[in-house]
């Protein structure tokens, strides 16, 4: 039998990005399946998602610190998605920096998804920070993941409108739309082998 691209997906929220990949996946535009989703948030929604679908899905906890793993739940994440024998590391909502032993256990195979047009707005409540800042433009952003804060090599991005009555609850609404539509795309890429990498150029090889 042919080989499955495996996703690894890790999430700490709602998991609304997770739902539109593993419908993607359904309906065959990804050509993918979903080998484990692993939460730090026991109660994380993204968790349920894949229950449902009965997907294997795990709370990992995430030890002492806020924004980061400690020691132990990074090695507790590696060896669940080593276990799990992942080609694709999807970051949906995943609150915390992955740091060293991660990344280097899954160097350039982690992507990411940002609710801003990067580099601009990096960090927390980017659709905030775009409305305040006054841009006509937001948006999201797939990336890879390096060492940095929303700084990987950009894979796709999709603008959406400010409006002039928009507040940040209905301009983030919208910005969420758009996410559900892009990473699909962007992770049906790279499962796909469409996409090539030299430095911060990445390539779609196709339409
Ligand atoms: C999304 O807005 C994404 O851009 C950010 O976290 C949010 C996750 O939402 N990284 P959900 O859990 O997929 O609904």
């Amino acid at each position: 039998m042919q080989h499955k691209f495996r996703l690894g997906v890790l999430g700490s929220g709602k998991g609304s990005n997770f739902v539109a990949i593993a419908d993607a996946i359904t309906a065959g535009t990804i050509p993918a399946e979903v080998a484990v989703v692993l939460s730090d948030v026991e109660s994380a929604g993204i968790l349920t998602h894949a229950r449902e679908r009965h997907l294997p899905a795990h709370f990992i906890a995430p030890g002492k610190f806020r924004t980061k793993l400690d020691e132990d739940a990074e090695r507790a994440f590696v060896t669940a998605l080593t276990a799990a024998k992942v080609d694709l590391i999807v970051l949906a909502g995943f609150m915390r920096v992955l740091k060293g032993d991660f990344l280097r256990a899954f160097e350039g195979r982690i992507v990411n998804i940002h609710p801003s047009l990067l580099p601009s707005f990096p960090g927390l409540e980017s659709w905030k920070q775009a409305l305040d800042y006054g841009v006509k433009y937001a948006g999201c952003t797939v990336h890879f993941v390096d060492a940095g804060v929303d700084s990987g090599a950009i894979i796709g991005q999709q603008p959406v409108p400010v409006l002039d009555g928009d507040s940040a609850e209905t301009l983030h609404a919208r910005i969420h739309a758009a996410e559900h539509a892009l990473y699909p795309k962007c992770v049906a890429a790279i499962a796909r082998g469409d996409l090539s990498v030299s430095g911060r150029r990445v390539t779609w090889k196709k339409a």
